[in-house]
C-alpha cells in the first residue's frame, strides 16, 4: 500500500516510524514532515492546510489511504473533500469533527445525552456574560468557543482575571471569531487522563489510557504548553475504570454523534478528568494526541494499518489490538522561551549515539535541515520516546538520553517528572 500522512510533528513522526514496520505498506509519503520523518520517508513540499494539492498529490501518486494528523484539517473538511475525490482517508467529516472545532457544540451535545461534564453557561453577549461573572464563585473557568492555537481556556481564579479574559476573547477579538460564543463553566479537579478511541461510527475499541503533562514545568506549573510528555499505559485506570468510561461517556458521545446525523470514524480523544464524582469529559479532540501519540505508536503491537482499515471498513467490531508488555514515556525537548517565543535554529547533538533499537527513538517535531545539520525550528523539537518492562525503568531509561552525554541543544527544555504520577498507586494523593 502507498500512505501518505499529512502532518509534520512528533505524532506523525510517530504514524510514519510505525507504519514503516508494516509488511503491508511499500511506500510512505509525509506532507510536510520533519528531518526525522525524511530518513524513513519521502517528505514531499505541501502543507497540511494546502488541501487542493494534497488532493492532486494523492491522486497522481495513487495513494491508497491518507491519515492526517492536525485537528485544522479535519476542522476545515479534508475528510470530505478527499471523500468527493475517491480517496481513502482516515478520520471524521467536517460535521462531526465539529466535536472538537466547536466547544459549544460538544457542551450541548453533552447535556442533551446526559455525557458527564462540567456544568456549563454559554454566552453570546458580552454584556451578559460580564454581569453574570459578578455572581459566580471562584475558581472558574472560561473556554472560547472555537479554536485559539492552545490558548482559549482560562482557569480563573478570581473575577478579576475572569474579567480581563472575557473582554479579550469578546472585545478584543484576540482570537477572532473563536471569542463569538463562550462558555463557562465550574472548575473540576481531578487527574486529566486521555482516552482514545478507534471507532467506525457504530462500534469501538479503546486505546491504551495516557495521561499528557501540559504545563510547561515540573509539578504542573507555568502556562499551559501543546504537551510536554506523555506516557502510557495509566496504572491508576483499571479495568474497573475503562469500562465506566467507555459505558459512561464513549458509548454514548459516539451514538449521540450518529443521533445528531455526524456519523463519527476515525480517533475520538475525550480529555477526561477524573474527580471524586467519577470522569468528566473536558474537551473532545477528533484525532490523535500529541505527544500521546509518541509512546501509544510504541507500545502497539498490532499493525496500524489493520486499525485504520478496520474503520474504513466498518469493522471494528471484529477488530483486537494488542500492545506490548510493559510502559512506554515521551519527554519533550523544547526550546528555550516556549510556550511563550522561543528561540530557533540551534543544533541539535547527540542524535546519531542513540540506540536504533524499537524500544528507544526520537521523534522530531520542529527540527529542520540547515547546512546539512539538524537544527531546531519549533517549540516543541524533539520527543524522546522509549518502552521498557515498567514505567519505573522506561523513565529512567528515556532521561539517561537526554543532556550532555547523549541528546541535546543550545537552551534545551524540558520537565523532569515525565511520568510520576504514574508510579503513585492510589489515585487522590
Ligand atoms: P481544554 O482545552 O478544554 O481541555 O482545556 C485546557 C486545560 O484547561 C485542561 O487540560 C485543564 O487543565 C483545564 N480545564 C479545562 N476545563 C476545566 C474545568 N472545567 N475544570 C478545571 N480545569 C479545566
Ligand atoms: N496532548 C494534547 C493534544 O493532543 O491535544
Amino acid at each position: 500500500m502507498k500512505i501518505l500522512v499529512i502532518g509534520s510533528g512528533g505524532r506523525e513522526h510517530a504514524f510514519v516510524w510505525k507504519l514503516a514496520q508494516s509488511k503491508r505498506v511499500s511506500k510512505i509519503f509525509c506532507a510536510p514532515g520533519n528531518p526525522g520523518i525524511g530518513q524513513i520517508a519521502l517528505n514531499i513540499s505541501i502543507q497540511a492546510s494546502q488541501l487542493d494539492q494534497l488532493v492532486r498529490f494523492a491522486k497522481k501518486e495513487k495513494i491508497d489511504l491518507i491519515i492526517v494528523g492536525p485537528e485544522v484539517s479535519l476542522i476545515s473538511g479534508i475528510v470530505d473533500l478527499f471523500k468527493k475525490n475517491h480517496l481513502n482517508i482516515f478520520g471524521p467529516t467536517e460535521k462531526a469533527a465539529r466535536i472538537e472545532g466547536s466547544k459549544v457544540f460538544a457542551k450541548k451535545l453533552m447535556l442533551k445525552y446526559g455525557i458527564p461534564t462540567a456544568k456549563f453557561a454559554i454566552f453570546d453577549d458580552y454584556g451578559y456574560a460580564k454581569t453574570f461573572l459578578k455572581t459566580q464563585k471562584y475558581p472558574l473557568v472560561m473556554k472560547a468557543d472555537g479554536q485559539c492555537l492552545g490558548k482559549g481556556v482560562m482557569v480563573c481564579q478570581d473575577e478579576k482575571s475572569a474579567q480581563r479574559f472575557l473582554k479579550l476573547l469578546m472585545i478584543d477579538k484576540t482570537f477572532g471569531q473563536s471569542g463569538n460564543k463562550i462558555i463557562i463553566e465550574e472548575c473540576l479537579t481531578g487527574q486529566e487522563v486521555s482516552f482514545m478511541v478507534v471507532t467506525d461510527g457504530t462500534n469501538f475499541v479503546s486505546l491504551l489510557p495516557s495521561q499528557d503533562h501540559k504545563p510547561v514545568f515540573d509539578g504542573d506549573r507555568g502556562p499551559n504548553t501543546g504537551g510536554m510528555g506523555a506516557y502510557a499505559p495509566v496504572p491508576f485506570i483499571d479495568k474497573k475504570l475503562i469500562s465506566r468510561i467507555e459505558k459512561e461517556i464513549i458509548g454514548p458521545t459516539i451514538s449521540a454523534m450518529a443521533k445528531e446525523g455526524c456519523l463519527y470514524k476515525g480517533i475520538l480523544y475525550p480529555g477526561l478528568i477524573l474527580t471524586k464524582d467519577g470522569p468528566k469529559v473536558l474537551e473532545y479532540n477528533c484525532r490523535f494526541g500529541d505527544p500521546e501519540t509518541q509512546p501509544l505508536m510504541m507500545m502497539l503491537k498490532t499493525d496500524l494499518i489493520d486499525i485504520f482499515e478496520a474503520v474504513l471498513k466498518n469493522k471494528v467490531k471484529s477488530l483486537r489490538i494488542k500492545w506490548f508488555a510493559g510502559s512506554a514515556v515521551c519527554v519533550v525537548l523544547t526550546s528555550k522561551g516556549y510556550p511563550g517565543n522561543y528561540e530557533k535554529g540551534k543544533e541539535i547533538v547527540g542524535l546519531t549515539n542513540l540506540d536504533k533499537k524499537n524500544d528507544l527513538q526520537v521523534f522530531h517535531a520542529g527540527t529542520k535541515i540547515d547546512n546539512g545539520k539538524i537544527v531546531s525550528s519549533g517549540g516543541r523539537v524533539l520527543g524522546i520516546t522509549g518502552r521498557d518492562k515498567n514505567l519505573r525503568l522506561v523513565i529512567k531509561k528515556v532521561y539517561k538520553t537526554i543532556g550532555k552525554k547523549g541528546v541535546h541543544f543550545s537552551g534545551m527544555q524540558y520537565r523532569k517528572d515525565i511520568g510520576k504520577k504514574g508510579l503513585k498507586k492510589k489515585l487522590w494523593n
